[in-house]
């Protein structure tokens, strides 16, 4: 299986804990269902809402998580105009008194652990670790931004933008969330958040730990609801002075459409930072090692279920290490334990919902119809899937990247041959797609890495390791062309694309 969390889980999540063949620890499934419902705030007074659209957890359906009601247009209009009106308001806050309320909020987050964890697992269907990762990397970006903000803004210099409405996907429905969130708050700019419709609980309460540490409501607003009805009507307000997406390269064409011609006071365009998503390719030639290559690809392509941006869609292997490295890994890819999350020795969840299902699945079936070999890990379910969203870790057989001609979003490999002396043939193919956000690498030779970093298009490229969990701060995230704008989230360049204007330069004689 994947490598098991490294962190002990915490107890007050397991209460009562058993063991599981391996002497892992098993969640108390009465505690977690006891965590229950949550129940989000609107804009309005906070009140508990009976009422609104039931969220599922993916890995069963029959479990509620909760309830959401979708803002209204007269919400939006409401939001819209307190960001507007406050904007000033927040922008004057002292940097280092933004950055202490960001603190604030990843420590109470931090002390969350355990209750963000299991709403992370239910709503999202992400196993422990995930959940786990998930709740340090929305602390990392708190911190991060934090002390960015502290150590190099001021405000007679960096000037914020205004009204920024944020938009993130649902599969890290927390630490995406809060990573977009934290750093327009950061420099001084007022927040319009609007969650993915699937996972709108878990933004709350990041929503929640902001507002209690000492954010403003008006300056950090959530606006839960579809793509269409809530984000598209915000992205087109002229009072929106910046726009950060993170989701499908489809949507993200949208909002650039949206936003195309549209300037602030001065004349300059209104910015959109798009992080969008991949084709992502590992190459391998037969110096790698195939052990390690095998343990890199299954945490690369099947952890989350395949639902990273970063994850691994098609393996490019030479071809005369093929046949033994598919060999070994058809055989790990067995090992795998696909089933419901809240069981800790699980390595590969569901899908987020029955759309995302027919979709993947759609793709296995038109491979399959083109003769293309399929090869599907049937052996190791836990319990029966028909509870849930489930799809097997797949591996496919293609003749040749260029068959692939979407991003399939799931635990679906695709497998290629490369011929040794066509590695910059393969190259260019990997460039072909139009994306660029992983590549990975498994080579012990000097030159081919030199080679790959100089001719793939790339935003994030890992030779001789996994090529997902970038971490903040240290592996500044984001992908070229199809795969986002950049800058890179949880990196230096970030907060400056946040700004009016660029910093302003002062000079005075003493
Ligand atoms: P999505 O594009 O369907 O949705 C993302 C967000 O956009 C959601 O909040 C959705 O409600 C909103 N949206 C949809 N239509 C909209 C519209 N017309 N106007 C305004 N907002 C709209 O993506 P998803 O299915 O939630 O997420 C999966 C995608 O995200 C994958 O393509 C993945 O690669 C990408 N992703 C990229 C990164 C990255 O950092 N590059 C990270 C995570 C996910
Ligand atoms: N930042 C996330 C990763 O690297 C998307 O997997």
């Amino acid at each position: 299986g994947l490598p098991h969390p490294a962190i002990p889980l915490p107890r007050d999540l397991y209460g009562e804990r058993r063991k599981n063949s391996r002497g892992m620890d098993l969640a108390s499934e009465a505690q977690l269902a006891e965590l229950g419902t949550v129940l989000l705030e609107s804009l309005r007074e906070p009140s508990l809402r009976k009422t609104g659209e039931v969220i599922r957890n993916p890995a069963d359906h029959g479990d509620i998580v909760g309830r959401v009601e979708e803002a209204t247009p007269e919400d939006v209009q409401l939001a819209l105009t307190a960001a507007s009106e406050h904007a000033h308001d927040w922008a004057a806050v002292a940097p280092a008194e933004r950055a202490r309320l960001l603190r604030g909020a990843a420590d109470r987050l931090e002390q969350a652990m355990p209750r963000l964890m299991n709403l992370i697992i239910r709503e999202a269907g992400k196993t422990a670790s995930n959940a786990i990762a998930e709740v340090r990397e929305a602390v990392d970006f708190l911190r991060y931004y934090a002390a960015q903000v502290e150590a190099e803004f001021d405000n007679a210099t960096h000037q914020a933008l205004g009204p920024v409405v944020c938009i993130s996907p649902w599969n890290f429905p927390l630490a995406i969330f809060t990573g977009q969130v934290a750093a327009a708050l950061a420099a001084g700019n007022t927040v319009l958040a609007k969650p993915a419709e699937q996972t709108p609980l878990i933004a709350a309460e990041a929503v929640r730990a902001l507002w209690e540490a000492g954010v403003p409501r008006h300056a950090l607003q959530l606006l839960p609801g579809g793509g269409e009805t809530v984000g598209a009507p915000l992205v087109a307000d002229a009072r929106v002075q910046g726009v950060l997406f993170t989701g499908s390269t489809e949507v993200a064409r949208l909002l650039q459409r949206s936003v195309a011609g549209r300037t602030d006071a001065r004349g300059r365009p209104i910015p959109l930072v798009a992080e969008t998503g991949g084709q992502n390719a590992m190459i391998v030639d037969s110096s790698a090692l195939p052990e390690q290559v095998v343990a890199d690809v299954l945490v690369s392509a099947f952890d989350s279920a395949g639902q990273r941006c970063s994850a691994l869609r098609v393996l490019c292997v030479q071809e005369d290490a093929a046949d033994r490295l598919l060999e070994m890994l058809l055989g790990a890819m067995a090992e795998l334990r696909v089933g419901r999350p809240d069981r800790l020795a699980v390595d590969v969840g569901p899908v987020i919902d029955a759309e995302a299902q027919a979709n993947i699945r759609r793709h296995i079936e038109q491979m399959r119809a083109r003769g293309r070999r399929v090869h599907q890990v049937a052996g190791r379910a836990l319990h029966p899937l028909d509870g849930g969203t489930y799809v097997l870790p797949t591996l496919i057989e293609l003749e040749s990247l260029a068959e692939l001609e979407r991003e399939v979003f799931g635990p679906v490999l695709h497998f290629v041959r490369y011929r040794r002396e066509d590695l910059d043939g393969l190259i260019a193919q990997i460039n072909a797609t139009g994306y660029g956000l992983t590549l990975g690498l498994h080579t012990r030779i000097d030159e081919t890495i030199a080679r790959v970093l100089a001719g793939a298009h790339a935003g994030n490229v890992y030779v001789n390791r996994n090529i997902v969990g970038a971490v903040v701060g240290v592996q500044p995230f984001g992908g070229e062309g199809l795969s986002g704008t950049g800058p890179k989230a949880g990196g230096p360049l970030y907060l400056y694309r946040l700004l009016a204007r660029h910093p302003r330069g002062v000079a005075e004689r003493w």
